[in-house]
């Protein structure tokens, strides 16, 4: 299953470690281009602190499968972004809380969890083209979308990019946990263009992908 098939609409991949820059890039990425933009963590955060939000504890992935099972997760698009909606509440304001910065790597892990973020990313592209913003995007969600990028940058500037944000968030830790769970890890697609941002603005990495988009042959 795949954005190049019959049926779904074409889908740029931007995956990266947290705070690589990639939501800015992604975001604006969109706009140029005129797709629809899904940030593909804030499903994981949505769900995540649902999970949180009913007390359970984050390694119970009976409860957590319980909850999940009987949970409306909704995915929409409002002024050209994806939005979500927990049994009809909007947790937009909750996604990046420090609880849900600290269990979301942890919930993310569950193959269920997993399973039911990738089936809502594909319902997505049946309707919309997308920038698609993640860890797997271009890996597992959409294996032969053609349009891959790999957004990195050092440690050391990521936590400055995350703390000149004001939030507190363990990156090193997060990293572990996103490159080294069994289900779906972050890994570099062996066809994903790869851009270190350490020393670059977002202005410029847009570019850079918008004109390795040409060379591709993208239309829209
Ligand atoms: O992009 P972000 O930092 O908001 O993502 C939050 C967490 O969600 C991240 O630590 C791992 C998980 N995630 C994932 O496992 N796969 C994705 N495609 C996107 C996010």
């Amino acid at each position: 299953m795949h954005s190049s098939q019959p049926g779904f609409h074409r889908v740029v991949a931007i995956d990266g470690p947290a705070a690589s820059g990639k939501s800015s890039v992604a975001r604006e990425l969109a706009r140029r281009l005129g797709l629809v933009y899904v940030n593909s963590g804030a499903i994981y955060r949505a769900i995540t602190w649902h999970v949180l939000e009913k007390g359970i504890h984050t390694e119970d992935i009976d409860r957590i499968a319980e909850v999940l099972e009987s949970a409306t997760i909704s995915c929409w698009v409002q002024d050209s972004e994806s939005r979500i909606l927990v049994d009809n509440f909007d947790p937009a304001d909750h996604l990046r809380d420090d609880r849900v910065n600290e269990s979301v790597s942890r919930v993310s892990r569950f193959p269920m969890v997993r399973e039911i973020v990738t089936q809502k990313l594909r319902e997505h592209a049946r309707s919309d083209n997308l920038v698609v913003e993640g860890r797997d995007i271009g890996s597992v969600v959409f294996p032969d979308t053609p349009y891959k990028f790999y957004v990195d940058a050092s440690p050391e500037v990521r936590l400055q990019r995350r703390a000149a944000q004001g939030e507190r968030d363990e990156i090193a830790l997060r990293d572990h946990a996103d490159f080294s769970r069994s289900v779906s890890p972050l890994v570099i697609a062996e066809d994903a263009y790869v851009i270190d941002t350490s020393h670059l603005t977002i202005e410029k990495v847009v570019r850079e992908i918008l004109a390795r988009l040409k060379e591709m042959g993208l239309r829209i």
